[in-house]
């Protein structure tokens, strides 16, 4: 058996079944874009631990500060007392941001479920009111509180009830699969259905004086890289102006350069309230956090919130050397270059590969929805082989929505590098291509 093969094992027999892994190889070593299992195998990393390494594995300057840190001081715990690496992170992120969240205050807990959770509770202290709007193909973490706004899958659900309240739900935009029944639409030209349900909720359900926030991700990333409409946050921060309710956009995926701009909310025009960030923040440590307008920030009472864990000397440390090299790297522009050149590529694939039924995404969030000759997604056993075989022959994906390739690679991955990756991609969707479609 291999090395790589009887860690799975051991794994199983150790760990519970409610934790799911999407390929059963058991990984040892990372360098850049690639991982490497136990027994040396070599991986295109195209997951990037779920949009998370936003300039791959353990990049020396990243290791080196991680190091550093860890030989100064590891922990030392928020209600304790200060470190001086809490603020420098926060005012990095911050130094990201446009006015007047570049002028904000924020808090950092150890994940994007936590963040959600922060930017909830502060949103409904702040505003002593009791309700949010949130949408459905949304991931929001899984946490009780951050789960009552989750609803891109009633499997996370299931069983759990009853979760948190205060939540009402409202169809993401998804033109792709519009439901209210106008298809053929895209984003530019979208019908604009959804402004009417919300308006509708707002005048039947949910009175405006109640609402304390919009949770919303600028593109819903489990929900399958749906790129909203460019006037849906813009309509949303006018709701929110009009009622004082706060918009918190979740940029757990979105944030730090995935779609090319440091932050989802970038693309639209506006600023949110509440930013809450996660996965690359941290450097491939564990970090998440928020940040809040000033305004609002400092009307939350202290000691309504923290954590033991959060705002960890060496996560920041980690995230402060990633944001770094991201700026010497460039990495903002290569994830909008090379992730257009990625999205092209399985563009132009499609018309020999029709089992490719749709493309989407923004910078490095790029997704392929694969589909049968009868327009319907691909089963969860098709899905779970497609990616196994590509996993076999090198590269590794992950899946969002019902049937979406999710291809969310490190943002220095070069032009080369991708295409190396599609190729072998390509070659297995064509050989598994006349069992699917
Ligand atoms: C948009 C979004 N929010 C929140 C989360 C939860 O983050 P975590 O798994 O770090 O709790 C995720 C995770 O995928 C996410 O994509």
């Amino acid at each position: 058996m291999s090395i790589s093969k009887s860690i799975v094992e051991h794994d199983k027999q150790v760990v519970s079944p409610a934790i799911y892994r999407t390929v059963d190889i058991a990984f040892e070593r990372g360098e850049g874009s690639y991982l490497y299992d136990a027994d040396g195998k070599r991986y295109h990393d195209l997951s990037a631990g779920i949009a998370t390494n936003a300039i791959g594995h353990c990049h020396p300057k990243v290791v080196q500060a991680v190091q550093a840190q860890a030989a100064n001081l590891m922990h030392v715990g928020t209600p304790v007392g200060h470190t001086r690496l809490y603020a420098d992170m926060l005012d990095a992120l911050r130094a990201t941001m446009p006015a007047p969240l570049s002028n904000g205050k924020g808090v950092l807990m150890n994940s994007g479920g936590e963040a959600v959770e922060t930017a909830l509770k502060m949103a409904r202290m702040v505003t002593r009111r009791p309700m949010v709007l949130a949408f459905t193909e949304s991931f929001h973490g899984r946490p009780m509180g951050a789960l009552a706004a989750t609803a891109s899958n009633s499997g996370y659900r299931k069983s759990l009830g009853p979760l948190l309240n205060g939540f009402q739900h409202v169809p993401y935009p998804n033109c792709g699969s519009c439901v209210y029944g106008h298809a053929g639409r895209t984003p530019d030209n979208c019908c604009g259905a959804w402004k009417n349900m919300i308006q509708m909720m707002l005048d039947k359900l949910v009175h405006p004086d109640d609402l304390a926030a919009i949770l919303v991700e600028p593109i819903a990333g489990e929900g399958g890289y749906l790129v909203p409409p460019p006037d849906f946050l813009p309509f949303l921060r006018d709701i929110c102006n009009k009622t004082g309710a706060l918009l918190i956009t979740d940029e757990v995926q979105t944030g730090l350069g995935r779609t090319g701009k440091w932050w989802g909310f970038e693309h639209s025009g506006i600023v949110p309230d509440i930013v809450a960030m996660g996965k690359a923040i941290g450097g491939g440590l564990p970090l998440g956090g928020i940040m809040a307008i000033k305004p609002v920030a400092d009307r939350w009472p202290t000691g309504s919130h923290g954590s033991t864990f959060g705002g960890n000397p060496v996560a920041c440390a980690a995230g402060l050397a990633t944001l770094e090299v991201m700026k010497e790297e460039n990495a903002l522009e290569n994830a909008a270059k090379v992730g257009a050149h990625i999205a092209q590529r399985i563009v132009n694939e499609q018309s020999g590969l029709p089992l490719i039924a749709a493309v989407r995404g923004r910078g490095m969030m790029i997704a392929a929805d694969l589909k049968n000759k009868d327009g319907k997604p691909i089963s969860m056993a098709q899905h779970k082989q497609v990616v196994h075989d590509i996993a076999a022959n090198g590269v590794i994906v992950t899946k969002t929505g019902s049937c979406g390739l999710r291809l969310a690679p490190s943002l220095n991955l070069s032009q080369q590098q991708a295409d190396q990756a599609l190729d072998i991609i390509f070659d297995v969707l064509h050989e598994l291509s006349p069992q699917l479609y």
